[in-house]
């Protein structure tokens, strides 16, 4: 037999050294060697006389069909692509206090109180069983029958699990404060999550059990070291929202079963989570009366519309670099469309400090923003407000087209549903007849943009400076 050989690889770029040291020369990381020992390496590799053969299914052949369990929770059960699926592992992250440890236990009643699986556990690491129970009964949940265990030792967990009439869904309350005692290190260290999690993963496949794990997120963003558990997991959900704000999304990251640009919206109240049905109202709740700056923006998320107010303020500057903070948005995209409006359509911006504002704390992924970005910096600019009852959508080009996104449709519909009457939209593609494609925009009047200049011969061309703009009606198309 081999002598076993023993070799110090990075953990981070993997690069492979014979002895240990503090720092990894090929990537200039810090205690990142771990010791590996391969049994038989040599130039000959594995010998595959000891394996045993795989037997090979064909693609087209007969499967059993996964039966999803679904919660309930609409919001939850759409961004996790349909509901839970059976033997995966899926991840909760988000800040200490968001609200995870009540979406789960919400979602445990949920399951075990319509059914949806046979028995539903939630272990807490971080709370008495008397503490998860006050929580359930000020939610009104205390009746349904979910299992409850206060346990942070992983070697007792997985004996409890591994059982005939074990549970099909477990929750991990949180994965920080699990321990397996083959280690050494303190719970919440990147070796002990991870040999956490992994055993929680292999008992879930191996039993068709749904294991939910909650990980807080680290200062830097991160779950619990190098995004470790991201790798391990089927599905990576974050939970999210302002301090201030009571509403908070649930954004799938990664899903092995299901799409990532799904957003769920809800609100914390004192009796906890409610779904928010329809969020563009929630959003657009506290937009005042035209005033300049403002824009509402028809964005998508996922497969759902979703209408937002853009704000911005341009303020003479002190500074001598001018100041430009983001909230809720792409600071590089924001420096983008400044550039744009400065060099292709004239707008002075030296010395001006630019402030940009997704209102209700909301953050937007979409380059469609575009265009209501460059109208709210327009319209701060110019002081006139963006006509009232409006809705802008569209991405910009760096010699200042305008480009025409998808979904359109849909972002229409929603818009003439919440009583917008007007939209500033990028040019549609023309059909060889010279019409251009049907839209079912319905009573909503279209402004088509081809380039971001023609929005700022809008608010020119506006000098009631009400809204009710002449530059804006005289450049409407006849809408199909
Ligand atoms: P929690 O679910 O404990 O957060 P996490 O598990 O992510 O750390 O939520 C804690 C916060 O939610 C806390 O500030 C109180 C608030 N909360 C409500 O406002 N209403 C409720 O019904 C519940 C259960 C919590
Ligand atoms: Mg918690």
């Amino acid at each position: 037999m081999a002598k076993a050989q023993s070799r110090f690889v990075c953990q981070q770029c993997g690069a492979s050294h014979p002895r240990w040291q503090g720092r990894c020369e090929a990537c200039g990381a810090w205690n990142s060697m771990v010791e590996e020992v391969s049994r038989e390496a040599g130039p000959r590799g594995l010998d595959a006389g000891k394996g045993k053969a795989l037997p090979f299914a064909r693609l087209d052949g007969a499967s059993t069909r996964l039966t999803r369990r679904a919660s309930g929770i609409a919001e939850f059960d759409r961004v996790a692509g349909g509901g839970l699926v059976p033997a995966s592992a899926l991840l909760v992250g988000g800040d200490p206090g968001i609200g995870k440890s009540t979406l789960l236990l919400q979602l445990a009643a949920g399951l075990a109180a319509r059914g949806a699986a046979a028995r539903v556990a939630y272990i807490s690491g971080e709370e008495a069983v008397d503490q998860v129970r006050m929580r359930a009964a000020r939610m009104g949940l205390e009746g349904a029958p979910v299992e409850l265990a206060a346990a942070t030792s992983i070697r007792d967990i997985l004996a409890s699990l591994d059982r005939p009439d074990g549970p099909e869904v477990v929750i991990i309350d949180s994965i920080q404060t699990m321990y397996v005692d083959s280690l050494e290190s303190a719970p919440g260290t990147v070796a002990q999550v991870r040999a956490s999690a992994q055993e929680l993963i292999r008992l879930a496949k191996q039993r068709g059990m749904t294991a939910l794990l909650v990980g807080h997120v680290t200062k830097e963003g991160l779950i619990a070291g190098p995004r470790v558990l991201e790798h391990m997991v089927d599905t990576v959900l974050y939970f999210e929202g302002e301090r201030g704000h009571q509403f908070r999304i649930l954004r799938a990251v990664k899903n092995r079963f299901g799409p990532t640009d799904e957003i769920g919206v809800f609100e914390m109240t004192d009796r906890g989570l409610v779904e928010i049905g329809n969020p563009s109202a929630l959003f657009l709740s506290e937009r005042e009366q035209p005033v300049s700056g403002s824009a509402v923006f028809a964005g998508m998320e996922g497969t759902r519309p979703l209408l937002v107010e853009i704000q911005a303020l341009i303020a003479p500057s002190a500074l001598a670099t001018p100041r430009r903070a983001v909230v809720g948005w792409d600071a590089a995209r924001l420096a983008m469309v400044l550039a744009v409006l400065e060099a292709r359509c004239g707008l002075a911006l030296a010395g001006r400090d630019v402030y940009l504002n997704v209102a209700g704390g909301l953050r937007i992924a979409e380059p469609a923003a575009d265009l209501a970005v460059a109208a709210a910096l327009v319209s701060s600019h110019s002081d006139r407000p963006v006509p009232a009852e409006t809705v802008v959508f569209g991405e910009i080009g760096l010699s200042g087209e305008v480009r025409a996104v998808n979904h359109m449709d849909q972002r229409l519909k929603e818009a003439a549903r919440l009583g917008f009457t007007r939209a500033i939209v990028p040019r549609r593609p023309r059909a060889r007849g010279g019409a251009a494609a049907a839209l079912g925009a319905g009573a909503l009047r279209l402004s088509e943009l081809a380039r971001l200049g023609e929005l700022l011969e809008l608010f020119a061309g506006d000098d009631s400076g009400r809204g009710n703009s002449r530059g804006l009606a005289k450049r409407t198309p006849q809408s199909a």
